[in-house]
């Protein structure tokens, strides 16, 4: 990171004399323009006073409260994340080398064409507060709302109480009673292996082709004689 345009205090230098230097240095070349002297110590200890005292809690520093570059590169040095108000802001942050999911998109009403850019730039961590919005960024960052869903480490078990009878781990949402879990991809190594422990059925297996290809396959050599063909 370009840290360049921090000038460090040297030897029994304050921030006291720094200012005392600046202001002579102006009072030499005429110039009354104010100035800001930003103590990047105090942003550091800031920072570790919030890591120290809020352990879990993991600081998103609101980019509107000062964008000044030192203070930005200073806080992604020190590896904070970032709260981004804006497609601007969001490109500013990107641009210090600070990867995508450390950046929150927050933001009241967000216009569709940062959403659009932050789904461009991987930023899939945003806020919202009312139903409108939410939709708004299920039409132009989809992912997102996907993933505000929480999700839990489950493993589906089938119902014969056998130790054998565990169909798979799985991401799951919270789920109530009643609900059905539809999978993929199975049968294999599933229907085979399944029980009548404890008096249960087996699941039933229904065979579906579509119109297309029940079409191929009623043509195919070895289905000729076949009563269901035609
Ligand atoms: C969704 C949302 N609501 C409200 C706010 C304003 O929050 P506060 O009132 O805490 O400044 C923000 C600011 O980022 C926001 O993203």
């Amino acid at each position: 990171m370009d840290f360049s345009d921090i000038e460090v205090l040297v030897g029994s230098g304050t921030i006291d004399s720094f200012i005392g230097e600046k202001i002579v240095g102006r009072a030499m070349a005429g110039s009354q323009v104010p100035f800001y002297v930003c103590d990047l110590d105090e942003v550091c200890e800031k920072h570790l006073r919030w890591r120290n005292l809020l352990p879990r809690a993991t600081p998103f520093y609101a980019v509107k409260c000062n964008d000044t570059p030192a203070v930005l590169r200073t806080l992604a040095a020190l590896g904070t994340g970032f709260d981004c108000a804006s497609k601007r802001e969001m490109e500013l942050v990107l641009s210090l080398g600070v990867s995508p999911d450390r950046i929150i998109y927050a933001h009241t009403t967000k216009p569709a064409s940062h959403l659009r850019h932050a789904r461009a730039s991987g930023v899939d961590t945003m806020t919202f507060d009312c139903e409108d919005e939410l939709d708004k960024i299920a039409t132009f960052h989809p992912k997102v709302v996907d993933r505000s869903e929480p999700m839990f480490q489950a493993v589906v078990w089938g119902p014969t109480c056998a130790a054998v009878d565990r169909l798979q781990d799985a991401l799951l949402p919270k789920l109530r009673v009643g609900d059905w879990l539809l999978s993929d991809d199975m049968g294999a190594y599933t229907v085979v292996m399944a029980t009548h422990f404890n008096g249960f059925e087996k699941a039933e297996v229904y065979a579906v082709l579509s119109a297309q290809g029940w079409e191929k396959l009623k043509f195919c050599e070895s289905f000729k004689d076949s009563a269901h063909v035609e």
